[in-house]
């Protein structure tokens, strides 16, 4: 079952994605993610009690701003041993719905497009500090990001990645 998070799964959330990423850094940006006020959409994959996934929406901004709304998608995690049995999809489905319902106008992400591009993302033309081939985008308006010169500013938490 998906469900929004609430604040007493937080400290399973954070385990989750430190045990996905086998790395400290994704969990740190959630719980700064948090801290900011910067999260938008937090979903967990729950069966018997137990948090198998997580994906996490965070406010992007535009330079210069043109009024979109828009969301960036990272990190997703699934614990390893239930990786490959679509847990990840439905969470990715589950946050473009939600991304949908709050009249975003587009998401991003950055992450192997060979994933990604089943659930309608593309490679993004926009400018971006991150690696242009992994860098996608999805417009949940349509055309709202065509002939667009901006660049698209992740949350501050995101500093600390680079
Ligand atoms: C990436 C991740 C969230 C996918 O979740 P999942 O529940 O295993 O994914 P699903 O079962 O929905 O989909 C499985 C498919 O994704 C592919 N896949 C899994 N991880 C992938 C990755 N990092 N890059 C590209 N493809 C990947 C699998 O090969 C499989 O492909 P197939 O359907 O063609 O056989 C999960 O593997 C994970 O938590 N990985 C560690 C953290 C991570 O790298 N997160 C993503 C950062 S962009």
């Amino acid at each position: 079952m998906i469900r929004e998070a609430q604040e007493p799964d937080l400290e399973e959330i954070f385990n989750l994605i430190h045990t996905s990423f086998a790395n400290k850094a994704e969990s740190d940006l959630v719980r700064q993610l948090i801290l900011d006020k910067d999260l938008l959409i937090n979903l967990i994959f729950e069966s018997s009690d137990t948090i198998l996934g997580n994906v996490v929406v965070s406010k992007v901004t535009m330079e210069p701003d043109i009024g979109l709304f828009c969301g960036g998608v990272a990190p997703l995690s699934v614990l390893p041993e239930h990786q490959s049995h679509g847990i990840g999809s439905k969470l990715i489905k589950a946050a473009i719905k939600n991304s949908e319902k709050m009249k975003m106008d587009a998401l991003f992400l950055l992450g192997d497009p060979n994933y990604y591009e089943r659930f309608g993302f593309n490679v993004s033309n926009l400018k971006s500090d991150y690696m242009a081939e992994h860098f996608q985008e999805l417009e949940l308006t349509k055309d709202c990001l065509v002939n667009v010169e901006s660049e698209v500013i992740y949350a501050n938490a995101f500093l600390s990645l680079k």
